[in-house]
This record gives C-alpha cells, sequence and structure tokens, in this order.
C-alpha cells in the first residue's frame, strides 16, 4: 500500500492534471500559468476556471437530459461573474438572502427564475423580493406563512419539506432529522392546509434539499424519487396540480483520496424512471424538476493559491506558514461541516514536475491550531516565497470564510476565461 503522505499528494497532483493542464513545471488555469496569475493579482487569491464551470455545468445538463432545469445555489459562490457564467450557460439561480437577489439582478437574471429558500427569511428580504419579482419563495415554516400573508401581495411558492429519516443523504445533513429546514414530512397536511388558505399565496411545488456533498448517485437518486412522491402527496392534498418539483442540490465532488467522483452516467440512467413516475402522477403531469447545485458547478473549478510566508521546523514536523489559511479558506480547514479533518488536495503549482515527498503540514497565519489547511500532505522542498494552491476550492470558500479574524488583507479573487484574467473581487 503507497504510505499516506504519497496517497495524499498523487490525489492532489492526479486530480490537478484531470481539471487543468500541467505545463512542465507549471500548473496553468485557461492557459495561464498560476504563478503568472499571481504575479499580477497577487497573493493570496482565489483563481476560478471558466471553463472548468461550463464543463461542470454541461456535464450535468447532459447527464439530467432536458429532465430537469438547473438553478445554480448562489450560497456556493456568489460572485456576481460567476453567476452571470451559470446564468449565460442556462440556469436560473437560488438564492438564499437579499445579497444573494441583487448579486443575481445584476448579473442579470430573470426574477422569474430565481428561488428563495431559507429558514430565517426577514420581512424586509421577502417584501424587497416579491416587490422586485421572484420566481417562487419557498416557504419553511408557519411564522414565514403568516409573514408573506400579511404582506399581502400575490407570491407564487413551494413547500420545503424536511423528509422523513429514511431519505438522508450526503455529508452534512440537512434534511431527514430535526432541523430549521423546511416543514417536516410529518406535518405536511398541516402545512398544506395553511398555506392553501392564505389567499394571497399560489402554491406551486415543493422543494426537498436532503443533503451536502452526496457522491452516491443512488442515495441522490432515491432522494429524488422520494422528492417526487411527496410532490404527489402534497398535490392531491391541495387538490391541485403542482408546476415545480425542486430535488435540492447537494451533488458533491472528490475532495479526498478515498471520494469517488458521483457517478454521472448513473444519474443519466435513472432518469426515464424518474419521468416516468412524474408521469404517473396526473396532478404533476405538466411540471417541471428543478436541481439546485453549488458545489457541483463550482467547486472543482477553484483553486486557493498562497505563498509560503516561512517555513519552520517543530518537533519532527515541516510546517509551511502561508499568508492565508482559514481565514480564507475555512471549508480546507475542516471547520465547515467536516466531522473528521481530512486533507484537501494540495500542489505546488510552479513545481508540478518535482516529487511532492516531503512530509509537511500546511497552516495559516492565525493564532489557532485550528488554522491547518492540509496535515502530513506530501509536497516537494518548498521555501519561502514559493506557492501552494489548494484545490476544489471554487465552493463555499471565501464567502464561507471568517476573514475578519485576525484583521488580515483579503485575497483577490479572479475568474480565466478565454485566455484572460478578470479581477471579480
Ligand atoms: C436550499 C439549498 N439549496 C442548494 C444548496 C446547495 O448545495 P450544494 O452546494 O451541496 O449543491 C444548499 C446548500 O446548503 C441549500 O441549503
Amino acid at each position: 500500500m503507497a504510505d499516506p503522505v504519497n496517497r495524499a499528494a498523487s490525489h492532489g497532483y492526479a486530480l490537478a492534471e484531470s481539471l487543468f493542464e500541467v505545463r512542465g513545471d507549471d500548473l496553468c488555469v485557461g492557459g495561464l500559468a498560476v504563478r503568472s496569475i499571481v504575479s499580477q493579482v497577487g497573493s493570496p487569491a482565489y483563481i476560478y476556471d471558466g471553463r472548468q464551470m461550463r464543463r461542470a455545468y454541461r456535464r450535468l445538463a447532459g447527464a439530467l437530459g432536458g429532465f430537469a432545469s438547473i438553478y445554480y445555489s448562489a450560497k456556493a459562490n456568489p460572485a456576481e461573474p460567476v453567476i452571470r457564467l451559470f446564468l449565460d450557460e442556462g440556469a436560473g439561480v437560488e438564492i438564499a438572502s437579499l445579497g444573494e437577489y441583487r448579486a443575481a439582478i445584476a448579473a442579470g437574471a430573470a426574477p422569474d427564475w430565481i428561488l428563495f429558500a431559507g429558514p430565517g427569511k426577514r420581512r424586509q428580504e421577502l417584501e424587497a423580493v416579491i416587490e422586485g419579482g421572484i420566481g417562487e419563495v419557498h416557504i419553511e415554516g408557519m411564522d414565514e406563512i403568516e409573514r408573506i400573508r400579511s404582506i399581502g401581495r400575490p407570491v407564487r411558492a413551494s413547500i420545503r419539506i424536511n423528509p422523513v429519516p429514511a431519505v438522508q443523504v450526503g455529508a452534512m445533513r440537512m434534511g431527514g432529522k430535526a432541523t430549521a429546514f423546511g416543514f417536516d414530512e410529518e406535518e405536511l397536511e398541516a402545512a398544506v392546509a395553511a398555506v392553501t388558505t392564505a389567499s394571497n399565496i399560489k402554491l406551486v411545488g415543493i422543494h426537498v434539499y436532503g443533503g451536502t456533498q452526496i457522491l452516491d448517485a443512488a442515495a441522490l437518486v432515491g432522494g429524488w424519487r422520494h422528492a417526487i412522491e411527496l410532490a404527489g402527496r402534497v398535490a392531491r392534498m391541495a387538490g391541485r396540480p403542482l408546476s415545480t418539483v425542486d430535488l435540492g442540490g447537494g451533488l458533491g465532488i472528490p475532495y479526498y483520496s478515498s471520494d469517488r467522483p458521483l457517478d454521472l452516467d448513473a444519474v443519466a440512467a435513472a432518469i426515464p424512471d424518474l419521468t416516468a413516475l412524474m408521469g404517473s402522477e396526473p396532478l404533476l403531469a405538466g411540471a417541471r424538476a428543478i436541481v439546485e447545485p453549488g458545489r457541483f458547478l463550482a467547486g472543482e473549478a477553484g483553486l486557493y493559491v498562497s505563498e509560503i510566508n516561512a517555513v519552520k521546523q517543530s518537533r519532527g514536523v515541516r510546517f509551511l506558514v502561508l499568508e492565508g489559511g482559514m481565514n480564507h479558506h475555512l471549508a480546507a480547514s475542516g471547520n465547515l461541516g467536516q466531522v473528521i479533518k481530512r486533507n484537501y488536495p494540495v500542489v505546488a503549482p510552479a513545481h508540478m514536475a518535482a516529487a511532492a515527498d516531503l512530509p509537511a503540514t500546511v497552516v495559516g497565519p492565525l493564532c489557532t491550531p485550528l488554522d491547518t489547511l492540509a496535515r502530513d500532505t506530501g509536497l516537494p522542498d518548498l521555501r519561502a516565497g514559493d506557492l501552494v494552491a489548494v484545490l476544489q476550492s471554487g465552493a463555499y470558500g471565501l464567502t464561507a470564510s471568517p476573514v475578519n479574524f485576525l484583521s488580515h488583507p483579503q485575497p483577490a479573487e479572479v475568474l480565466v476565461e478565454d485566455g484572460r484574467i478578470h479581477l471579480i473581487r
């Protein structure tokens, strides 16, 4: 068996080669060497590859074969040019706040193609999106029904349902247990009754978000099947047809050497069955399915790159201290939903041809041992001034991180498309 250092390191290097391009010593994104991008925009930086985002979108659209519309979940990466890119591919947008609504509108989204979910929508947010126009509000609780009823203006809405435990899937589970997200499946009848008696709310669909980082195609499809069955039940309870069945997001990407990518062929193979299931319920005859992934569309396209500020040795461990750490990339430090800390794939983007066999622990500049981006990984013999890149960083990166903690400067964010660098933040 390969030793753990080499296994983890080779995972990062194999991933870098499959997602991007390696030319000699250089990892290249969109045809440009990472080191030259950093020399222009400074370190640390998030670098996103537009081509890779489009590729992820097209792969998913191909697997779905027209069965479901794709809405990009803006929380994964709310930078306007990223949202615009997915709009350009044909996506709608799923938002979780007025801030994301404004970003979607600024990116050019048609209000009708925006869905608003989230357990704590404030009255002011609801008023603003209803005023500006919104495709659907996904109602998450009785208070929200009351809030929308009291706003009084007509709204299309879906009921968000927290499914029974039997259909729990994914890593960070957001459905199937006690959660603040949506109505428990067990109280569906009361939810449907309350929504359908509010005269300004038009019930158009249901929404089920089972969990994130799902790599098991059978579990994903099982969740979708359950959501379609729930939609049929809700339509029958309401006594009216539904027009949308939002199956949620949660499609995973491989972070760790033990992860296998989601099998999109298996997802594609299940589509005829899911289509038949929708077709078997007369009240869903005119309904369209929706998926709302974030991580799958944006995650693989992004790198977080930082210069090494210092190299130090402590009791046999070689530490590479970067200019940024969990303040820029909380997820890579394992403090955003990971139960057991495992390393995100890291590479040396300007030393790709060198053997990555020197054990190193990659840390950030914060005064806490939590600020560890990769423990006991394998990297070349790097020095202060060299670069380290964390892969799989296009989703839940900068905007999911405590950027003000210790008041370090924020990293640049750039989108590379057609051989050009667009500074996006
Ligand atoms: C309601 C909802 N939709 C979509 C997403 C996107 O999830 P993912 O990035 O796992 O696809 C999330 C993530 O938390 C969510 O809460």
